[in-house]
């Protein structure tokens, strides 16, 4: 399996419509090429995580590196064995409020943010605490859909 983690940073406003919008084009595309996933947006910043068994997570990265409403401030790529993380997203939009007690998005961010020449030395953990923090985020979601629904 590949995945690719980025940092980016918004170059117009997102309001509720431009992320619809977005979220829309995303998931058709990524259903057809099998790719899952989640996108976290905190005004400016995203984080994308985006996977899947081939390359087909690169061809779409590819693309999102292009387009001109945001800048990528840093990205890396994993290959894994095993399962997909997210295997019932085709592109899960997250934001604060769906992460009510995880502060985790803010945290992969800020250390997305943090490279210096420290982080350098340090690449590969660097590397892994973030893949930590997106690893608890999937079981997260997956103790989320296994627990029954609250009564409204
Ligand atoms: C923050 C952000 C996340 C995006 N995520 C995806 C995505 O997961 N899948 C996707 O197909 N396009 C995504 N897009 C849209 C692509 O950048 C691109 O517009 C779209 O794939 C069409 O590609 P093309 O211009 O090469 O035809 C995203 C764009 C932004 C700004």
């Amino acid at each position: 399996m590949k995945a690719i983690l980025y940092v980016s940073h918004a170059e117009q406003t997102f309001d509720a419509n431009a992320l619809t919008e977005l979220l829309q084009q995303a998931q058709e595309r990524n259903h057809s090429q099998n790719v899952t996933g989640y996108l976290y947006f905190k005004s400016p910043y995203f984080f994308q995580y985006l996977e899947s068994e081939n390359d087909e997570a690169s061809e779409i990265m590819a693309s999102i590196e292009r387009d001109p409403r945001h800048k990528i401030l840093t990205a890396f790529s994993q290959n894994f064995e095993g399962a997909r993380r997210f295997g019932e997203w085709n592109m899960k939009f997250i934001n604060q409020q769906g992460l009510p007690k995880l502060n985790l998005e803010q945290m992969i961010i800020d250390d997305m943010l943090s490279i210096n020449d420290e982080v350098y030395r340090n690449e590969k953990r660097w590397k892994n605490n973030i893949l930590n923090m997106v690893s608890t985020i999937a079981r997260n979601q997956t103790q989320q859909a296994q627990q029954p629904r609250q009564p409204a």
